[in-house]
């Protein structure tokens, strides 16, 4: 496939800062893509650039593009990557990258007739399926201004129907606004749309979620901790509690015996390697112990953290690592593992739904895409529900 058109313009995320979106053409058919970005950031994370610098390189890059015939995915991307030559990706960019890789897919699977999951099934080896939705309805951290310090709060239902897994977080969403304006009187959304609790006690976040949630039969509730946010010299400060690592890991003992949880993302600092090994080896029969800041989408941290069993599942987002089919690379290994796989949107999100048929297609365990009270977030889960009719329809 020859790419015979390339435009490239900026666009507002859902913080209403600039990001990339990228129209591209061959043989008459085009598509459109677009790049979101991160708050609560990994260290090994790919580079993106000020989308103006991206902007003032694509007609550099249509000159390189031009006459070339891609025969896959793989051979496109790999152009990009040895055009840029650095081990971040800094000199064009994860965010340039990847809006040129993820519009190439969409473009390989229209002129190919197939539906973007489909591909990535080929890709990836996989039978399409509907991940479990991890809706995150309280916001914290980072992602909020005066919430509690663990940054995610999710709700989990138990089936993977994305229908219904929509109207029941819509009842959760309810019953949140209900218990939140009688205890605070007021009601501020984060990021990510979900509810903020001022309180500095992470557990009163899970106490909220589970009355908030108890009706729905089966659910569970997960938490991203993004612990690298408080952490410092050693030490964890737990919304103004000091802890160190042995009384954060007693204390996500405690929360685990109490609540019905899922899943912990990132319930230690990405340096603490030690905390991560000894959470993995005391709860990791019970709960998903998922990796993001800690294994950025990288099949090289994905091989340390499997080495040092140090989680049994790993957050999986495409901006962290800056093309199609390198995320497809860490999907494969970190399944060979044998780990849980969580394809997850970034904080500052755009209307596109990629990764919900990237999650479909890789058949990953979950797709975590915040709360669906903004739009951003609510387009991939809608997606989700188009698949789903499309899958059954072809049954
Ligand atoms: P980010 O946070 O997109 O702000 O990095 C999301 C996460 O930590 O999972
Ligand atoms: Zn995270």
């Amino acid at each position: 496939m020859q790419v015979d058109n390339l435009h490239l313009k900026i666009i507002s995320d859902s913080r209403g800062k600039s990001t990339l979106e990228a129209e591209m053409e061959s043989e008459g058919i085009s598509v459109i893509s677009s790049v979101p970005s991160g708050k609560s950031t990994g260290k090994g994370e790919a580079l993106s650039i000020d989308p103006e610098k991206a902007l003032a390189k694509i007609d550099w890059i249509k000159s390189q593009l031009k006459g070339h015939e891609f025969a896959t995915l793989d051979q496109f991307d790999n152009l990009l990557i040895t055009l840029d030559g650095t081990p971040d990706k800094s000199r064009l960019g994860a965010n340039l990258i990847l809006v040129l890789s993820i519009a190439f897919t969409k473009l390989l699977a229209k002129k190919g007739n197939m539906e973007i999951y489909e591909l990535i099934a080929k890709l990836s080896d996989s039978v399409p399926v509907a991940p479990r939705c991890f809706f995150n309805v309280i916001n914290g951290g980072l992602h909020s201004k005066n919430s509690l310090p663990f940054q995610e709060y999710i709700f989990v239902p138990e089936n993977n129907s994305p229908k219904k897994n929509l109207e029941e977080v819509m009842v959760v969403i309810k019953n949140l606004e209900d218990i939140i304006t009688k205890k605070y009187g007021n009601l501020r959304q984060g990021d990510e749309g979900g509810y903020e609790v001022p309180e500095n006690d992470p557990k009163i976040g899970l106490e909220i979620l589970s009355e908030a949630s108890s009706a729905i039969g089966g659910s569970r509730l997960a938490m991203d901790v993004a612990a690298s946010t408080f952490y410092q010299d050693g030490k964890y400060d737990v919304g103004g509690k000091i802890m160190s690592s042995d009384e954060l890991l007693s204390y996500y003992q405690l929360l685990t015996q109490n609540y019905k949880l899922l899943s912990i993302e990132d319930p230690f600092a990405e340096d603490n390697w030690e905390g991560f090994t000894k959470i993995t080896k005391e709860l990791g029969e019970k709960i998903w112990i998922i990796g993001d800041d800690l294994t950025t989408t990288n099949v090289k941290s994905i091989k340390r953290a499997y080495e040092k069993n140090a989680i049994n599942g790993v957050i999986i987002k495409p901006n962290q690592i800056g093309s199609v089919s390198e995320t497809l690379q860490a999907v494969n290994l970190a399944k060979n593992y044998g780990w849980k796989i969580i394809v997850s949107h970034r904080s500052g999100e755009t209307m596109d739904t990629f990764i919900a048929d990237l999650a479909v297609g890789v058949s990953a365990d979950g797709l975590k895409s915040g709360c669906p009270l903004q739009k951003e977030r609510l387009v991939k889960y809608q997606r989700l529900e188009e698949i789903e009719s499309r899958i059954k329809n072809n049954e």
